[in-house]
């Protein structure tokens, strides 16, 4: 297919621009005339970046809001094709577009827009810094048509969706991420369940996130990001992933995450299917992603972009040793869908949050005995087994594993 780079591209000197601004440039990065003809097709156009080094300071979208569902840009060493190609998380293998990933190495999220969104704004001399030596050879745009009818007979019309970038080569005081944290595991049929992930934060700079962006596919209820410093829990967002997956601002503004502190996340999943769902990127599958968006002063960010769990049922926060003192501030609302009150208690893993029938009345304060990698019947325990494990369990603290105190 013939593929035409709509790249307009037009120089200013923007007066009374921010501090150390020149040379801005805005560049429209734009979709160009595609014509999808399935929904829920996922479009991509790459866009190669040069040996001078680039910062992004804004971003503007344009969409055609009647099609374009969602726009998200991505930072590539390699994309996934060279020209237009189907790069859904769901590609359909009917398209008329080449199939592939969005990136076949070294994928960055860094913006997303959703229909009816208001645009992210970047902090005051933010830029996301791309091409040289970044890693960031090529930026991708990603576009989600939802809906094709205007792209068949008898509309037959063609979509330049895309966003006008401003940007410049002039270094910026401060240097935009993205961090990502997510999980693997499986969420069994009829159970709500928790999936979760933390990473000790050991840097030596600090970072200030300024938003973040959840995703899952259909049995995500609820997705919420922390910061833990001494125990003590400070939500970096929550959002259901049921709402456009876009960056919203972050729900505690000017947080800092400083060397010591562990970052965390974790999504509520509802599964009401007769089967049980993997995490994996097909429509089959689910996923549980946490984006934290971020600046530091100056050129540094979190080298590794990701903090991966295994997920359940082989990690929770309750079985990590990190967390030994967070557990028992978990925020009640970790679990509750922006909006409602209640939160959505886990009910998979039969044994690993509840104490019932199990610990003999003496030890009911133990609730961690069915938790803690030990699925022991306690009634069964030689006594001088049991002595010790009891023992330990005291010397260790009460951990909070049942549904009452583990939200
Ligand atoms: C502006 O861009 C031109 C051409 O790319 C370059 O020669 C010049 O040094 C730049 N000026 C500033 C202030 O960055
Ligand atoms: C997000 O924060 C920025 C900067 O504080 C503010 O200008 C903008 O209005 C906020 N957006 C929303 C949707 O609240
Ligand atoms: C969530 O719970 C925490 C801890 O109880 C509280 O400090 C915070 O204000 C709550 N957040 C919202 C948005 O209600």
């Amino acid at each position: 297919m013939e593929v035409l780079y709509l790249l307009v591209v037009s120089v200013s000197v923007v007066l009374g621009a921010p501090s150390g601004v020149h040379n801005v440039t805005h560049v429209d990065y734009l979709m160009p005339e595609v014509q999808p003809k399935q929904a829920d097709t996922y479009l991509c156009n790459p866009l190669k970046m040069g040996k001078e080094v680039k910062y992004i300071i804004g971003f503007e979208p344009h969409a055609n809001m009647a099609i374009a569902h969602h726009i998200l840009l991505y930072g590539c060493e390699e994309p996934g094709s060279h020209e237009v190609w189907n790069c859904g998380e769901m590609a359909s293998k009917t398209s008329s577009y080449k199939v592939g990933p969005v990136c076949s190495s070294g994928a960055k999220i860094l913006y997303a827009w959703a229909m009816d969104a208001p645009a992210l704004t970047l902090p005051e001399d933010v830029g996301f810094k791309v091409g040289g030596d970044t890693g960031i050879n090529y930026l991708v745009l990603q576009v989600h048509y939802k809906d094709v009818t205007s792209f068949l007979p008898p509309k037959n019309s063609h979509d330049s969706s895309g966003i006008t970038m401003t940007m410049t080569d002039t270094p910026q005081r401060r240097r935009a991420g993205v961090y990502l944290l997510g999980t693997g595991g499986y969420i069994d049929a009829h159970t709500v369940t928790y999936m979760e992930t933390e990473c000790p934060f050991q840097e030596k700079f600090d970072v200030h996130p300024f938003a973040f962006r959840t995703h899952a596919h259909g049995l995500g209820m609820v997705t919420s990001g922390y910061r833990i410093r001494d125990g003590q829990w400070t939500e970096i967002g929550r959002q259901t992933p049921q709402k456009p997956q876009m960056f919203y601002n972050s729900t505690t503004p000017g947080l800092v995450i400083h060397q010591g502190d562990i970052l965390a996340a974790r999504c509520t999943m509802k599964n009401d299917l007769d089967r049980r769902m993997y995490i994996g990127s097909t429509q089959n599958d689910e996923m549980c992603n946490f984006y934290m968006m971020y600046y530091t002063e100056g050129d540094d960010i979190i080298p590794g972009t990701y903090c991966f769990s295994q997920g359940p049922p082989s990690y929770y926060w309750a079985d990590d040793i990190n967390m030994r003192n967070a557990i028992k501030n978990i925020p009640p609302n970790a679990s509750v869908v922006p909006g409602e009150s209640k939160p959505l208690k886990q009910t998979a893993v039969k044994g690993k949050y509840e104490d019932k029938n199990t610990v003999a009345d003496d030890y009911s304060n133990l609730y961690d005995v069915k938790g803690a990698n030990m699925n022991t019947d306690l009634a069964s325990m030689p006594p001088l087994e049991l002595h010790r494990l009891l023992t330990y369990l005291r010397s260790r603290g009460p951990r909070s594993y049942d549904d009452d105190l583990y939200y």
